[in-house]
């Protein structure tokens, strides 16, 4: 049997009632846009963090826009960051007018260094921008620290850890400015592009709230030059159905990932490390892995999905040159690129379908030896 990447559909099956009840009595209202659905999962993303303001906008992407843009950055203005990570978390950075600063990652959580943050300050540094990267969250304390050592805000990216936690502090839950994607591929996701943003002060809260309508508190009246990013009441319906279900899911989540540990024990995969006081949510199942494109050529002539996140580390990708960085900046987010392969990982992922997955690996590596 194949077994693919994830599987969206089966999830739809148990929602489809839920789901089309929701969206027919939409289109009876013809509310489509920053209606009540989108006020509740507002709130339900705010509590989840326990932060007192959830801001629905139109994608993960626009939500770290909104965010630097928030800052008020200067040409020159820096905001520190990892470049093993989604191309938006450092395209933001650069479209809200500022400049990413690049610190290397954790071989074994795959998250930027916080020990590393100091040495990477400058006069120009605003704030921080950790990515709680496949699910797994930075360790808050250590990053609050240096913020507030250095006056720094933090926007943090939770755009793949809905859910996830470090110790008591739920990702989304340190920041100034905490972001979160609703991609339908996500642990939460949408029908289509969304997106939030927490905040617990008001000025910064406002600021999101009115460039996510052309930088309007009235209508018409333009007090700043905004974006066009709201959150529609479609997405903010499919999402507040999901937000039920998704502690079960991440709690499936992780027993899926006990399995594949399990599972692929005593082959040279080396699986996902979880950091002291880290409650992972595997967004992605991620494995470093001797011969990676063999094995992957491997499982896809097996049926079997994987990916690579990310080929290219953003200090290396095109569009970044004038950043000034080259081969050797970052030699563990460069040896990651080269090394890790993503695994099938959803919340509808059977047991038997990861043992599928194991024993394709296992069979790879010759049952143990690489
Ligand atoms: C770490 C990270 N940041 C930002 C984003 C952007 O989110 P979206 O695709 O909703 O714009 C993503 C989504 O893939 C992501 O994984």
């Amino acid at each position: 049997m194949s077994v693919g990447m994830l599987n969206l559909q089966a999830q739809f099956r148990t929602l489809r009632d839920e789901v089309m009840a929701e969206i027919t009595q939409i289109f009876e209202t013809q509310s489509f846009i920053l209606g009540s659905r989108g006020k509740g999962l507002e709130e339900s993303m705010a509590k989840l963090s326990g932060m007192k303001y959830g801001i629905g906008v139109s994608s993960g992407t626009d939500a770290l826009l909104l965010s630097v843009m928030a800052l008020k950055p200067k040409p020159g203005d820096e905001v520190i960051t990892t470049p093993y990570t989604f191309f938006a978390t450092a395209s933001s950075i650069v479209r809200a007018g500022a400049r990413p600063v690049f610190v290397d990652v954790d071989d074994q959580t795959f998250n930027a260094r916080a020990d590393l943050l100091e040495a990477a300050i400058s006069p120009r540094t605003r704030a921080l921008m950790p990515v709680h990267l496949f699910g797994q969250m930075v360790d808050p304390a250590k990053w609050l620290a240096v913020a507030k050592k250095h006056n720094l805000l933090i926007i943090e990216d939770a755009a793949q850890a809905v859910g996830a936690k470090f110790n008591d502090t739920v990702a989304g839950g340190f920041g100034d400015l905490n972001c979160f994607s609703f991609y339908p591929t996500k642990n939460l996701g949408g029908a289509g592009d969304g997106g939030m943003v927490l905040a617990n002060d008001d000025a910064l809260a406002h600021d999101v709230r009115i460039n996510r309508v052309h930088g309007g508190k009235d209508r018409y009246f333009h007090d700043q030059i905004g974006i066009c990013g709201r959150l529609d009441e479609i997405q903010a319906a499919v999402l507040l159905i999901k937000f039920k279900y998704l502690d079960q899911w991440n709690h499936r989540r992780r027993a899926i990932a006990a399995l594949y540990n399990q599972g692929l024990q005593g082959t040279p995969a080396i699986t996902p490390f979880e950091a002291p006081g880290a409650w992972h949510t595997y967004h992605q199942y991620v494995l470093r892995v001797p011969k990676r494109d063999e094995l992957m050529e491997h499982l896809k002539t097996k049926g079997i999905g994987n990916m690579i996140y990310y080929p290219v580390p953003l200090h290396l990708q095109k569009c970044f040159d004038f950043l000034g960085y080259k081969e050797g900046s970052f030699p563990v987010s460069e040896r990651l690129a080269k090394e890790t392969v993503a695994l099938p990982m959803s919340s509808e992922l059977t047991d038997a379908e990861v043992a599928e997955v194991c024993e394709a690996i296992r069979g790879f590596y010759g049952n143990g030896g690489a």
